[in-house]
């Protein structure tokens, strides 16, 4: 081969042969253009068709590419291979979640967990159509924008040793989207979400490692969100203990 030459150390993991994990190395040319996923692509494509992994858009937006790249949790597209420290770029799938081929891991548990929080607008009652939209402010819109750029990719997941240690705990990226509609001016499903997150497995059993925050590719500080949260909990119950129902909202 000619040109730079770098090693791929890659965990696969075949269900179908029912075994642990395996290890397999591929060196292949790359150039200071590549990132991660298209060493991985490029393995697939010219060396081993049966390496599985996902992607789709290739510019940090789908979320679908996260993968552990010399033990952090990053999204492969968005790591230069030049940019990976050591000489061989190790890949394995994200940590805390069941794998299910390869890179491939499942997700169903934090699908559970997001809809608990219902990650959408609520409202009590809605306007008429002919009464026009809900507007909102810029000021208002700021409110919720950093948790709304979540791009649900998983990697606070896997970096959460609370998670890790508990698959219970609701985890940062679905307590962070329950936020970012808590403070949409628009909603009104706020008790029913911190209902939810003051639970046994909910918010309080954030530890504030603050390691979702550290890799979380969209700044969307879940650690930071959760802490938040956390205060908006503690206020909720003192309403529930002081005032009567009718007046708690
Ligand atoms: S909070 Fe950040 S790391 Fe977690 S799923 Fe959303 S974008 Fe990914
Ligand atoms: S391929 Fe879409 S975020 Fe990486």
């Amino acid at each position: 081969m000619a040109g730079k030459q770098v090693v791929f150390r890659v965990k696969r993991y075949r269900p179908e042969g029912g075994g642990e994990p395996t290890w397999q190395e591929y060196t292949i040319p790359y150039t200071d253009d590549m990132v991660v996923l298209d060493g991985l692509n490029y393995i697939k494509d010219q060396v081993d068709p049966t390496l599985t992994f996902r992607w789709s858009c290739r510019m940090g937006i789908c979320g679908s590419c996260g993968a552990r790249v010399n033990g952090a949790p990053v999204l492969t597209c968005g790591l230069f291979i030049k940019d990976v420290r050591g000489r061989t770029v190790v890949v394995e799938p994200m940590s805390n979640f069941p794998i299910i081929k390869d890179l491939v891991v499942e997700f169903d548990d934090f699908m559970d967990k997001l809809q608990s929080v219902k990650p959408f607008l609520v409202r009590e009652a809605e306007k008429p159509v002919a009464e026009g939209e809900y507007l909102q402010t810029p000021e208002e819109v700021d409110a919720y924008k950093q948790q709304s750029m979540c791009i649900n990719c998983m990697l606070c997941y896997s970096a959460c040793p609370v998670y890790g240690a508990s698959d219970h705990f609701i985890g940062p990226a679905a307590s962070a989207l329950a936020y970012r509609y808590i403070r949409d001016s628009r909603d009104e499903g706020a008790e029913d979400r911190l209902h939810v997150l003051s639970r046994k497995t909910g918010i309080w059993e954030c530890t504030f490692v603050g390691e979702c925050s550290v890799v979380c590719p969209k700044d969307v500080d879940p650690a930071g969100a959760i802490q938040n949260l956390k205060v908006l909990a503690s206020m909720r119950q003192m309403r529930r203990l002081l005032l009567p129902k009718s007046a708690r909202r």
